[in-house]
C-alpha cells in the first residue's frame, strides 16, 4: 500500500463512496428542490467498466470498504454487474449500499448474492402521509417491506438512516427507538445538513444533545458503545433491546478528525470532502487514455489538498456545494 490516500494530516482513507447515478425514484425535500436537480448527460456518466477500473486503483492503494450511493443506486440497470465486479476486487472487505428501499425487496436476494454485505436504508418517518409529503412520492409501505426483507435475508444490523427535522419528524424519535426493541435494527438519527437547493434553516436542525435528551428521558439503560475512530455515528445500546441507536452529528459535533472517506461521483468527479467544494475529474484523464500511474498522481494530489475539517455550520450553509442528490451523502 502506497501513501497515495494519506492526507497532509495523516488520515488514511480506506472507505470510498461511489455514486452510481444522479437519478432517484423519490424527491426528498432535504435532498433536492421540487423541480429535481439538473442531470448530467448520460454519455458523461461513468460506465460500469470505468467505475471498476477506478475502484481498482483505490482498492490497490488501501481502500477496503466501498459504499454505493446515488441518487438511488438500485435504479441503475447494471447494478448487479457492478456489485459483482467490485466485490471480487482483491483487497476489498466490505461492499455496502445506501438505498431508499423503494425497489429493494425484489432486488435484494440477487444483490446479496453479488456481494452487497452491508445495507443502510433511508427512512425518515413511520407515518405514510408524512412520507409522501417529505419524498413527494408514495412508497412508505414498500420501504417497510424492504426493511423486513433485509432482516429476513440476515443483514444484521439493518441500518435505518433518519434525517431529523424540527416540526416534521422530531416527534417520532422515540417511536423509531421502539423499533430496536425486537429487531436487529440500528436506527441512526442524522442532523439535518445544508446542501444546494434544500432550504436548510437552523431552526429545522435538531441538535444531537436534544435528540439524546429525548431518548434518555423515555428509555432506561442507554449505554454508549465504543466507536471505531472513523465512524460517522455515535452508537448506543439500550438494555433489553436487540437493536441499537445512533446519532450522526455532522453539524454540532463534526467527526472530521477521524475521516477516512473519499467520494467518486456519477460524473467521474472525485471529491475529498462532503462539504468541500473542490472536485477533480477522473473521467476526463481516463477517457484521454492516461495510465494508472498518472491517475494515481491526480488522486494523490487531490487527497493531499484535503482540509482538516469543514468550517462551522453557518459557513457550510454559505459554501457553494452541489445538491445532495449528486453527492450521495
Ligand atoms: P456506515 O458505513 O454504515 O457507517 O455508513 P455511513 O454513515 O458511512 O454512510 P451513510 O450513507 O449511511 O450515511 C449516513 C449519513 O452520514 C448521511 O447523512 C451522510 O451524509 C453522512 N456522512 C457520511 N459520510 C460523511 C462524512 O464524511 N462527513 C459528514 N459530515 N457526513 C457524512
Ligand atoms: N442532511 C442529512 N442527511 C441527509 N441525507 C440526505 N440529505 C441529507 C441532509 N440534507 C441522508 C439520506 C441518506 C444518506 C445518504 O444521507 O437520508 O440516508
Ligand atoms: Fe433520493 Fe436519497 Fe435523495 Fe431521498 S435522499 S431524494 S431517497 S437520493
Amino acid at each position: 500500500v502506497s501513501d497515495m490516500l494519506v492526507d497532509s494530516f495523516g488520515r488514511q482513507h480506506t472507505y470510498l463512496r461511489i455514486s452510481l447515478t444522479e437519478r432517484c425514484n423519490l424527491r426528498c425535500q432535504y435532498c433536492m428542490p421540487a423541480e429535481g436537480a439538473e442531470l448530467t448527460p448520460s454519455q458523461e456518466l461513468l460506465s460500469a467498466n470505468e467505475i471498476v477500473r477506478l475502484a481498482n486503483l483505490f482498492v490497490s492503494s488501501g481502500v477496503h470498504k466501498i459504499r454505493l450511493t446515488g441518487g438511488e443506486p438500485t435504479i441503475r440497470k447494471d447494478i448487479e454487474e457492478i456489485c459483482f465486479q467490485l466485490s471480487t476486487l482483491n483487497g476489498l472487505k466490505t461492499l455496502a449500499m445506501t438505498t431508499n428501499g423503494i425497489i429493494l425487496d425484489r432486488k435484494l436476494p440477487l444483490l446479496k448474492e453479488r456481494g452487497v454485505s452491508l445495507l443502510n436504508i433511508s427512512l425518515d418517518t413511520l407515518v405514510p402521509a408524512k412520507f409522501e409529503f417529505m419524498t413527494r412520492r408514495k412508497g412508505h409501505e414498500r420501504v417497510m417491506k424492504s426493511i423486513d426483507a433485509a432482516i429476513e435475508l440476515g443483514y444484521n444490523p439493518v441500518k435505518l438512516n433518519c434525517v431529523v427535522m424540527r416540526g416534521f419528524n422530531d416527534d417520532e424519535i422515540c417511536d423509531f427507538v421502539e423499533l430496536t426493541r425486537d429487531k436487529p435494527i440500528n436506527v441512526r438519527f442524522i442532523e439535518f445538513m445544508p446542501f444546494d437547493g434544500n432550504v436548510w434553516n437552523v431552526k429545522k436542525l435538531v441538535p444531537y444533545s436534544e435528540m439524546l435528551d429525548r431518548v434518555v428521558k423515555r428509555f432506561t439503560g442507554l449505554q454508549r458503545i465504543q466507536d471505531h475512530p472513523s465512524e460517522t455515528a455515535k452508537n448506543f445500546r439500550i438494555d433489553g433491546h436487540q437493536g441499537t441507536v445512533s446519532f450522526i452529528t455532522s453539524m454540532t459535533e463534526h467527526f472530521c478528525a477521524g475521516c477516512n472517506r473519499l467520494r467518486l461521483l456519477a460524473d467521474g468527479n472525485f471529491k475529498v470532502c462532503l462539504f468541500g467544494p473542490s472536485e477533480v475529474s477522473l473521467r476526463d484523464p481516463l477517457r484521454q487514455g492516461v495510465d494508472d500511474t498518472e491517475l494515481k498522481e491526480i488522486i494523490g494530489a487531490a487527497v493531499k489538498r484535503k482540509k482538516a475539517a469543514h468550517a462551522g455550520m453557518f459557513d457550510i450553509a454559505k459554501t457553494p456545494n452541489r445538491p445532495m442528490i449528486h453527492i450521495g451523502g
